[in-house]
């Protein structure tokens, strides 16, 4: 038997901003026989993950594309790997039946054939909807919550600033941050982000960067008394702002730097000297770092929902023909919440 796969490729490589006409549809026919010697698992996709780390690995070259093999270089025509949730049709594998609910890492595409070793578990929604699979118990639920309590070592009373707020990871931490009772502002790029983030999520104050003209005086203006942790989702002007406003020891968590990804020329140059004099700790993270915390991270977050003091923020669209728009819109600043499409019905 056969079904007919549309997946998303890349064209060519993108190295600037991405567009329309840089993405196509392919067709292809799939087979749902497997070898009898193959390991594999033929999986229907059901929800996919839309993230801007994609584009490095769209581009020509990227120091990331070597640094982990999931952030490798995207082969033009080639289906893209992400993280998705589906169903299983066929499997080789004795831990997955037919129809079983998995996790892992799928394509931008209606069907994916998994090899053995490729990341996939069985899923248990535990009461959820499918899609905050993917995105408040997936990797960028698991960055949230990683990159703020194991980098940034907040405690109680902090003063926290999170950029690109009320996207997937900063709505999460900011409400992680309030949950420990610490002060928060965020950054968001519309007058609609910044009304979510102070009404709805709880933020005590939040700013739209794109109607400011001079960042550090912004952030001095929400934190008069200094900021003690910037968990930066965007790099660029606002990193140097942040560092200009850091108090002493002040932790800089560095979860991704989008305003660097579709022009390298507006890479962040920090005053060192504020680095050194006032002992500021930067660091980088990826998620994949915090499996260590993975139990705990899961049923704090599942308690959390569940009492209804942390929400689940999503943006999903429907269907494989959009997921180039789904993806171009992170880096204008259309998603409200984590960006999902829906690829097909449960
Ligand atoms: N370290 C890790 O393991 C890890 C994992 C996942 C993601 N990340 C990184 O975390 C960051 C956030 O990712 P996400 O998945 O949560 O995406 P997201 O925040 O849901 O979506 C991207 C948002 O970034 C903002 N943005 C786009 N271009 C910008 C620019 N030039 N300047 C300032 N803001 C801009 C937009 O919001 P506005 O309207 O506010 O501009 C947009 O909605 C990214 O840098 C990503 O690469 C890291």
């Amino acid at each position: 038997m056969e079904v007919n796969n549309k997946y998303v490729a890349i064209k060519s490589n993108i190295n600037g901003a991405p567009q329309e006409s840089h993405f196509e549809i392919k067709v292809e026919n799939l087979s749902l026989i497997l070898e009898p010697d193959s390991k594999e698992v033929i999986i229907k996709n059901l929800f996919v993950s839309i993230d801007p780390y994609q584009l490095n690995r769209m581009k020509s070259e990227s120091s990331s594309q070597a640094a982990i093999s999931y952030a490798s270089a995207i082969t033009p025509g080639e289906a893209i790997d992400t993280y998705g949730v589906g169903r299983v049709l066929v499997s080789h594998q004795p831990e997955f039946k037919k129809d079983d609910l998995v996790a892992g890492l799928l394509t931008w595409g209606e069907y994916t054939v998994v090899k053995e070793g490729s990341l996939l578990n069985k899923l248990d929604p535990l009461g959820f909807p499918l899609s905050n699979h993917v995105g408040v118990f997936g990797f960028s639920g698991l960055a949230a919550y990683g990159g703020f309590f194991e980098v940034c070592k907040p405690k109680p009373g902090d003063k926290v600033f999170v950029s690109a707020a009320s996207g997937s990871i900063g709505n999460l931490v900011g409400q992680y941050a309030k949950l420990l009772r610490c002060y928060v502002v965020g950054s968001a790029g519309s007058q609609e982000k910044v009304k979510l983030l102070k009404e709805t999520l709880g933020f005590d104050d939040a700013f739209n960067y794109k109607e400011e003209t001079d960042l550090k005086s912004a952030l001095k203006r929400c934190f008069p008394q200094g900021i003690d942790v910037y968990f930066d989702n965007v790099g660029g002007k606002m990193l140097e702002a942040a560092v200009a406003n850091m108090n002493l020891f002040g932790r800089v968590a560095i979860c991704g730097v989008i305003s660097e990804y579709t022009n390298a020329s507006t890479r962040a140059a920090p005053e060192m000297l504020d680095i050194v004099y006032k002992r500021i700790t930067i660091q980088g993270f990826l998620a994949a770092d915090f499996m260590k915390v993975y139990a705990d991270f899961l049923s704090k977050t599942v308690e959390y929902l569940q009492d209804g003091k942390l929400k689940a923020i999503e943006d999903v669209s429907d269907g494989v023909e959009s997921i180039p728009s789904a993806f171009i819109g992170l880096f204008n600043g259309d998603n409200i919440g984590k960006k999902i499409v829906k690829v097909a019905d449960e």
